[in-house]
């Protein structure tokens, strides 16, 4: 059976934990190196990933590229626009050629639909880099990030501000999968996909909303927010009106746990949903969230492969 990572679910919370492991011991075991150069044991030599982005990226775009390169691999970008899928090449079709062409596919698309026809035609495995719906690569660097700090996700209490976006909604996902607890604070009208949220609930992991941010924030060990506006979103006057009171700045921080890590996947809007304070401060541990994409990445490959 082919091995696809859609969504978190399609590993389940065993393989997740293992993954995290994996990529724990492989960042210490390649500390200092230099940033090309291949892990010992090269476990992807000779194998080919090709990306396809249909949205903007920067973090996806290289994390992937350097996690290849890092596995003793290589990787592909296609900008869908100067590809025949930009012309109207159907998915199915791009997907039966490309799996005669390479090992793996990534593609960051709009409608989380694309990505589940393209998996249902592709032979090779199919990872998901970000689709309206969800961001289950992001939520694997976020979690290493976590535990690296030191939290047990177990338990964990988490706060998120702001938009029911993608990122949140596969936050969510590892909340279920995980067993730790989340708390939303943002607006009416603005929450994530409700398919998401019952899974969770189902699993045992508590998800509560409230319009109060200082509700969502008290005692929580991660706080966690992201653009108010996502890619292809419409935004407008009225959406941001609404966000403004979820901005993250010192002051809401300050009622986190005292030990608390602040997180954003980026690119972020400085003064909007978070301040250059808390972006810059001490708690921030943004930086190692970008950089724990590679590492992140690496096992989810390893993982489609049958590796872990
Ligand atoms: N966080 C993230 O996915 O960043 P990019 O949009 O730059 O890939
Ligand atoms: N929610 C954001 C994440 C970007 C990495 C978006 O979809 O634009």
């Amino acid at each position: 059976m082919t091995r696809h990572f859609i969504d978190l679910t399609d590993a389940g919370g065993d393989a997740v934990a293992a993954m995290l492991n994996d990529a724990l011991d492989r960042k210490v075991a390649r500390k200092a190196w230099p940033k090309g150069k291949a892990d010992a044991d090269a476990p992807l030599a000779d194998r080919v990933l090709a990306m396809i982005f249909e949205k903007n990226s920067t973090r996806t775009r290289v994390s992937f590229d350097m996690a290849m390169r890092q596995l003793g691999g290589s990787a592909i970008i296609l900008e869908a626009g100067s590809t025949q899928l930009g012309r109207g090449e159907t998915v199915a079709d791009t997907a039966r050629v490309l799996s005669r062409m390479v090992d793996a596919i990534m593609i960051r698309t709009d409608d989380h639909a694309k990505i589940e026809e393209l998996a249902h035609h592709a032979s090779v495995p199919v990872i998901n880099g970000l689709t309206d719906l969800s961001h289950p690569c992001q939520i694997m660097a976020d979690l290493l990030t976590i535990v690296e700090r030191g939290h047990a996700l177990p338990g964990l209490q988490l706060a998120w501000l702001g938009d029911g976006n993608n990122v949140l909604n596969s936050l969510i996902e590892a909340a279920g999968l995980m067993k730790f607890s989340i708390r939303v604070g943002g607006p009416a009208g603005y929450e994530p996909d409700a398919g998401f949220v019952e899974r969770a609930r189902a699993a045992g992991a508590e998800v509560l909303f409230t319009q109060d941010p200082r509700e969502a924030v008290a005692g929580a060990q991660a706080v966690v927010t992201d653009t108010w506006v996502s890619m292809g979103q419409a935004g407008g006057d009225v959406h941001i009106a609404a966000m403004q009171p979820y901005q993250v700045d010192a002051a809401l921080m300050a009622t986190a746990a005292k030990d608390a890590v602040f997180m954003h996947c980026l690119p972020a809007h400085r003064g909007e949903e978070v301040t250059d304070e808390v972006m810059d401060g001490p708690q921030s541990v943004i930086w190692d969230e970008a950089e724990n994409r590679i590492h992140a990445q690496k096992s989810v490959l390893r993982w489609v492969f049958g590796q872990i």
